[in-house]
């Protein structure tokens, strides 16, 4: 047997959800940018979870029901509350309460393919409530009870800052998601994935995969983008910068990816993004060191930004903590997640790998009392 590190360029599945082919990705064979320019959010997740696009009452119907589900049970709120949330990660506390809404849920562990969708919509429309109503605890403020009017963008920038968003500020917050729902086998949904082949619950498949967005190499990476632009300062220090990183072997964060050789096709829409947003603020600094950085690792090595490098700044224009950057990608990666687990309990079988196993061979036992 001989292994593939990190699984590359191995095909573990089949799925009808989101493709990534010479560099272009659809969602059920829609190409993304169509999607971003033209979609709500909330009709790329109907999209993900019934392989077409929602007609107008179709989507209607939809958006009542995920605002019928968007309140969390008090439970939560007070268990937010009961921490020193000065130095918890969002990431952790947003884990630990998706966990949680499991407890709440008497239909948790009811099979059915109904009972997971319903458990599907709640938690689609819940996530958005704990990740504003966290934020908002930790400074001190009640969290904002949800408008049910307001599309699905909108109404997380309400319930975290307390006032509705400028068009501008939703649109580009749609886009994001919309950019975010899915990407095929990425690591946090084959995460999914396996934790349900085991026909484990909803729930433990969603708690699982924040666990895997949470790293620096998969959705950590948002925030450390913010991190990186923050320390180089001004746009002379950009290349200086990422040169002593490249001296120190270090990685640079938002670059680079798996499967992409070209580009990533959602950061396009994001850096458009940030320059539209960077103006307006008037911090172009951001948006002009991000392009400066990204020029120049792709010209010295190769590697072309991926979704993470734009969305920081984007997502710091837009006046968000930086540690909430990787929970919001939660809130759009929930509806990929979901959809995959949808697909895994459809047609199952435990997914099992195996290791080449390279230790030593033959081992003499040794009892316990004989050993030095
Ligand atoms: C995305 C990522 C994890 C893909 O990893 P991977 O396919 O396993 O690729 P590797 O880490 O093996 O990298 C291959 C080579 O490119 C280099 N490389 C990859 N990404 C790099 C980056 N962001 N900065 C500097 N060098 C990078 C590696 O150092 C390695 O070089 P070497 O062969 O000389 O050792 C990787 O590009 C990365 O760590 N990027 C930064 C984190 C990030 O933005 N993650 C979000 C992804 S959407």
């Amino acid at each position: 047997m001989s292994g593939t590190k990190g699984l590359e360029g191995i095909v573990a599945t089949e799925s009808k959800i989101s493709s990534i082919i010479d560099d272009k990705l659809t969602y059920v064979g829609y190409d993304i940018d169509d999607l971003t320019e033209n979609c709500s959010f909330e009709e790329v997740v109907y999209l993900l979870w019934n392989l077409k696009l929602p007609n107008q009452e179709e989507l209607a119907s939809f958006k009542a029901d995920l605002a019928k589900e968007m309140e969390v049970p008090q439970g939560i709120i007070d268990h937010l509350k009961s921490y020193d949330l000065s130095t918890v990660h969002p990431m952790a506390a947003v884990r630990t309460a998706v966990s949680m809404l499991g407890l709440y849920d008497n239909e948790a562990d009811e099979m059915t393919e109904e009972a997971n969708r319903r458990k599907a919509l709640r938690l689609q429309a819940k996530i958005s409530t704990i990740v504003t109503a966290f934020a908002r605890i930790r400074k001190g403020q009640e969290p904002v009870a949800p408008k049910k009017d307001l599309n699905f963008a909108a109404n997380f920038l309400y319930m975290l800052n307390g006032k509705e968003p400028e068009d501008i500020e939703e649109e580009a917050f749609n886009k994001a998601l919309v950019l975010h729902a899915d990407h095929e086998l990425n690591a946090s949904t084959f995460t999914s994935r396996v934790c349900v082949a085991t026909l484990s619950d909803v729930y433990s498949g969603v708690t699982a995969a924040i666990g895997a967005l949470k790293g620096p190499l998969h959705g950590g990476a948002n925030e450390r983008v913010m991190q990186m632009l923050s320390e180089i300062g001004t746009v002379d220090n950009a290349i200086p910068h990422i040169k002593e990183k490249f001296a120190n072997k270090e990685k640079v964060m938002g670059m680079g990816h798996r499967v992409y050789e070209n580009g990533d096709p959602r950061a396009k829409h994001l850096r458009d993004m940030s320059y539209q947003l960077t103006n307006i603020t008037g911090e172009t600094k951001w948006y002009d060191m991000s392009v400066k950085i990204e020029e120049f690792i792709k010209e010295e090595k190769g590697l072309p930004a991926n979704v993470d490098f734009y969305s920081a700044s984007v997502y710091h224009s837009l006046g968000i903590d930086h540690d909430l950057f990787t929970p919001i990608f939660a809130v759009s990666r929930i509806s990929g997640w979901l959809a995959h687990i949808l697909e895994q309990y459809s047609d199952n079988r435990l997914i099992r790998p195996r290791a080449d196993y390279v230790g030593p061979d033959k081992q003499k036992f040794v009892p316990l009392s004989e050993r030095s």
